[in-house]
Order: C-alpha cells, then sequence, then structure tokens
C-alpha cells in the first residue's frame, strides 16, 4: 500500500484550500475567474509576489487566489497575522515554493517538515553557533570580507565606474557565510562572473517558484534537466567542502564542525553524512541570498535619501571614531543605522512572506474556520504596508518608524521580515550583525550617486532583490555630523526564542 499521508496524519502533497477551509466562499477573491486555469488573468510568472500584492490592495486583509487546480489563501491583515502566530494553535507549513525546494535540501533545517526529528536535532546542535560568543567570533572574518569588497569598490571608482549592487552585495554575503560558517574561500571578488554556486542556487531557486506556476510539473521538462544539473553541482561542491575538512582535521569550532562533530546534547545523536550534505547548502544559501538582498534594498534608500545618509553617517563617525577595526560592541550600537536597515526590510522584506498551518481545527481571529492542516500564506510584504499599522503614508520610507516608542506603540506582530515562531530565522543575529557593519562601513568610506533615471524593480526568486541597481560613488572627505540618537546596546539572546518582535 502507498504512503498517502505524513507522520503527522494529514494528506501528503499540496493541500488545496477547499480541503481546509469550510467557509471558504466567504473569503474574497479576483473577479473574472476562468474555467481550468484560475484567477491567471493579467498575472506575472515572474513576479507572483508583486502580483499578489496587487490583489492584496484590492481584495483586502484576507483574500483567495487559485491557479489551475490550487487554491490558495493569502493573509496580511494585522489582526489576523498575529493570529497566525500564535504558536500553540498555528505552525510553520512547508508548501509552496519551500516545498519545491525537498529535492534540493530535504530535511535541513529550512524545508524540514516539523515532525521530523532532524529539524529538533540540528536546531538544538547549531542554535549555538549563532549566540553572542560566537558572534563576536564571526566579527572579525566579517571585517576582512568587507574589506575585499572596499578594495574592490575602490578599483571601481578608480576606473570611473559604477558599482553592480545586488552582485557584489552577494559576493560579499556568500564569502561571509563561507568563511565564518564553513572555513571556506569561493573567490569570489577574484572573479568577473558569479561563482558558479551562485548561478546553480539562483537556478534552484528559480526553479522552485515556477513550479507553482503551471498545471504539472512535466511542462518543465528542459528546466527540470538543469535543475538536476543545478543539485549535483551544489551537492558535489559540498561534498569537496566536506572532505576537505574530514581530511584536514577540525575548523575553529565553526558551523561545520558542529555539523560533523557536536552531539545533542541530551540524545548524544550526530547529524547523519546526508544531513550534513543537507545543512551546508541550506546555510551557505539560506544565509546568503537574503542578507544580500537587504543590503541592496538599504543601499537603493541611502543613495535615495541623501539626508538618513547623512544622520546614519554622522552616528558611525560619532560611535567608531577614528577606529580602523570597529569591535564587535560598536555594531549594535549603530541604532539608527539599524532603523534603516528595518525600514528597508519593511518596504522590500527580502523573504517576502511564510506559511503558516493550523495545528487543530480552530477559528482565525474569531471568524474563518479552519479545519486541521489548512494553511495560509502570510503576505509579510504587505502587512508591513497595511496603513491601519504604518498610518497613511507607508509607502513612504522613514526609518523613525523604528525609534523604540513608535516601535512600542504598535501592536505585536506586525514586523516579521524574519518570520516567526520555533522555525523564525536562526541566522537573524548573524544577518543584523553583518548588515549594520557593513553598511557602516560603505557610510564611512563612501559617498552613493545614484542614477536619477532608475526606477526601484524588484526581481524574485523566492527571495526578492532589486533589479539593475547600480551606484556611482566618491570617496568621503571630512566628516559629517548630524543629529545621533544614544540608546542602550541591546543584549542578544537565543537568536531564535528570545529575539524580539
Ligand atoms: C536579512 C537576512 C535574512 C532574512 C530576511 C531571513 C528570513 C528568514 C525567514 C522569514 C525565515 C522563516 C521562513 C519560514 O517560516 O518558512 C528564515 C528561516 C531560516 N533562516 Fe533566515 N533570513 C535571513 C538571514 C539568514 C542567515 C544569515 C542565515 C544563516 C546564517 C539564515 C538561516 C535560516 C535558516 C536555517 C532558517 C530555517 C530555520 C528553521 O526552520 O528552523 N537566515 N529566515
Amino acid at each position: 500500500m502507498t504512503d498517502t499521508s505524513t507522520a503527522a496524519g494529514l494528506p501528503k502533497g499540496f493541500r488545496s484550500a477547499e480541503q481546509g477551509w469550510p467557509q471558504l466562499r466567504r473569503i474574497p477573491r479576483p473577479p473574472y475567474r476562468l474555467p481550468l486555469l484560475g484567477d491567471v488573468l493579467g498575472a506575472s510568472r515572474t513576479k507572483p509576489l508583486q502580483d499578489s500584492l496587487r490583489h492584496a490592495r484590492r481584495l483586502g486583509p484576507i483574500f483567495r487566489r487559485r491557479v489551475f487546480n490550487r487554491e490558495i489563501v493569502f493573509l496580511w491583515g494585522a489582526a489576523l497575522a498575529a493570529d497566525m502566530a500564535d504558536e500553540s494553535r498555528f505552525a510553520k507549513h512547508v508548501g509552496l515554493g519551500v516545498a519545491n525546494l525537498r529535492p534540493v535540501v530535504g530535511d535541513g533545517l529550512f524545508t524540514a517538515y516539523n515532525h521530523e526529528p532532524n529539524w529538533q536535532l540540528a536546531h538544538d546542535v547549531l542554535a549555538p553557533g549563532f549566540s553572542r560568543e560566537a558572534m563576536a567570533g564571526y566579527h572579525p572574518m566579517m571585517l576582512n570580507v568587507a574589506d575585499r569588497l572596499m578594495d574592490h569598490w575602490d578599483r571601481e571608482m578608480a576606473a570611473g565606474r559604477t558599482v553592480d549592487v545586488p552582485g557584489d552585495m552577494t559576493k560579499l554575503t556568500l564569502e561571509t557565510i563561507a568563511r565564518t560558517g564553513f572555513g571556506h574561500d569561493f573567490g569570489s571578488f577574484e572573479r568577473s562572473r558569479p561563482h558558479p554556486f551562485v548561478t546553480a542556487m539562483v537556478g534552484t531557486l528559480t526553479y522552485a517558484q515556477r513550479l507553482n506556476a503551471v498545471p504539472s510539473p512535466l511542462l518543465l521538462r528542459q528546466a527540470a534537466r538543469r535543475n538536476a544539473t543545478d543539485i549535483a553541482y551544489l551537492n558535489h561542491t559540498v561534498d569537496d567542502l566536506v572532505r576537505a575538512r574530514t581530511a584536514g582535521g577540525p575548523g575553529d569550532g565553526d558551523l561545520l564542525d558542529r555539523m560533523l562533530q557536536t552531539a545533542h546534547p541530551e540524545t548524544g545523536e550526530l547529524l547523519s553524512p546526508e544531513n550534513v550534505r543537507r545543512q551546508v547548502i541550506t546555510f551557505l544559501v539560506a544565509g546568503h541570498e537574503t542578507t544580500s538582498g537587504a543590503l541592496s534594498f538599504a543601499l537603493h534608500y541611502l543613495s535615495r535619501h541623501p539626508e538618513i545618509a547623512a544622520r546614519a553617517r554622522a552616528e558611525v563617525d560619532q560611535v567608531w571614531g577614528d577606529t580602523a577595526m570597529p569591535g564587535y560592541d560598536q555594531v549594535a550600537k549603530l541604532r539608527y543605522l539599524r532603523r534603516v536597515l528595518d525600514e528597508s526590510q519593511r518596504l522590500w522584506p527580502t523573504v517576502p512572506a511564510f506559511t503558516r498551518e493550523a495545528r487543530e481545527d480552530t477559528l482565525l481571529a474569531g471568524e474563518h474556520p479552519m479545519r486541521r492542516g489548512a494553511w495560509a500564506l502570510v503576505l509579510t510584504a504587505m502587512l508591513h504596508r497595511d496603513p491601519e499599522v504604518w498610518g497613511p503614508d507607508a509607502e513612504r520610507f522613514d526609518p523613525d518608524r523604528f525609534e523604540p516608542k513608535a516601535v512600542r506603540s504598535r501592536p505585536a506582530h506586525t514586523f516579521k521580515p524574519f518570520g516567526t515562531g520555533a522555525r523564525a530565522c536562526i541566522g537573524r543575529q548573524f544577518a543584523l550583525h553583518e548588515a549594520t557593519l557593513v553598511l557602516g562601513l560603505l557610510l564611512r568610506r563612501y559617498e552613493f550617486r545614484s542614477d536619477p533615471a532608475y526606477r526601484l524593480r524588484v526581481t524574485e526568486r523566492l527571495t526578492m532583490m532589486p533589479e539593475g541597481l547600480r551606484l556611482g560613488l566618491e570617496r568621503r572627505v571630512g566628516t559629517v555630523q548630524g543629529p545621533v540618537v544614544e540608546e542602550p546596546p541591546s543584549d542578544l539572546r537565543c537568536p531564535v526564542h528570545g529575539s524580539a518582535d
């Protein structure tokens, strides 16, 4: 007999909304539904998320869309999203693009089903790799990679060329996670084209996204063959990396050492070789693709708002002074710069949505019955623009929205760039430290010149990234002073469970 259910007793595979939402008809949908095809009129194959944002604006805080035989519930209203954050009733749902990545990373941390034992094992073994102590150890390596970026940018500037922001941020973040996590150097800055690892990664992410837009994977046969080659390349790269570590002896206690040697503190269990491979790919991908987008959007906004850049720069000057190598503790003190980053992530969260499922039959926000296993997609990118939470000027870039008083005055669970609950981002502090450090270093060294003709376009491959963003650079002369708000630095708690909203 074939097994048609998961260990949690839920049907395997895609669960269309009709199966789990008894009052689905009450949820608005776009007009003009076509038989067999569904709500596809005007739909973009390459920008599904931005399509959903357009529908969200028209249809309100909860809506549904059907693409071929799959009906999906989307939500973004603050009260609905807050209810979905209740861990006692909801959990991560591994579906859509995330489920499509299972052939690449299986039960790796990001794609594991909640019931798979390797999730808890890997979480417990790897979470200490993001403690304050571990982060302080990564800091000098992060500085070193940032230096390589600035050498590259100095050369481009001297040659009178503009710089490719998303391309260079991708090089920076890939080298950072590879060095800090795995003691590996991809040599990205020595290459004129992206490293093949990045090309293969973008290929698998794009394929996972495209699978959602076709009635059957059989229609993507050629792309599937390319995807298989990409997966083979990722596996092969990671296997080489692990073999080199095993042959050369332990590193300096980095993530790879943890994956290979650290036994679970209670059960004594180790990650299996197959699972190590999946975790290495997971961390190499999740650890750089997202942060490079966050840095790129922040640089876009800084270049478009010289007064905000000047204020952030003044803060860097005041906190760092002339220190050539800012220390680990000096990064969290850049409170205004952190707000710039938060505000960029508000408008363009690089992971623009996440999915949640009901643990038992329940009533969402007191209104919408859901059966056990029913799920919905929380549109973070729209939750972050809800005028009821963020005001009538929600589309405006304004880092002061993240002043502590303003944050306290907002309802909980309205800012979720790192997801929610037990399955929230394990690398949150890593990403925030790296991004704040790099933005501080870049602001201190350069003035950014944006092309006035450039209009922000956003490319999607499960994550979001500015398209075609190039900046001119000028070496800074003198220091720029501006108002700086002094606040006590925040402490670093458990990267997932102790993290603030
Ligand atoms: C700005 C940068 C980042 C953003 C916006 C981001 C966002 C997210 C989000 C939204 C989730 C939850 C996804 C879901 O619920 O399905 C997540 C999970 C995860 N992230 Fe990040 N992330 C970032 C950086 C990082 C970094 C630097 C690492 C590793 C060094 C990392 C590793 C992971 C892993 C392993 C998970 C899965 C956690 C689990 O399920 O236990 N991320 N991230």
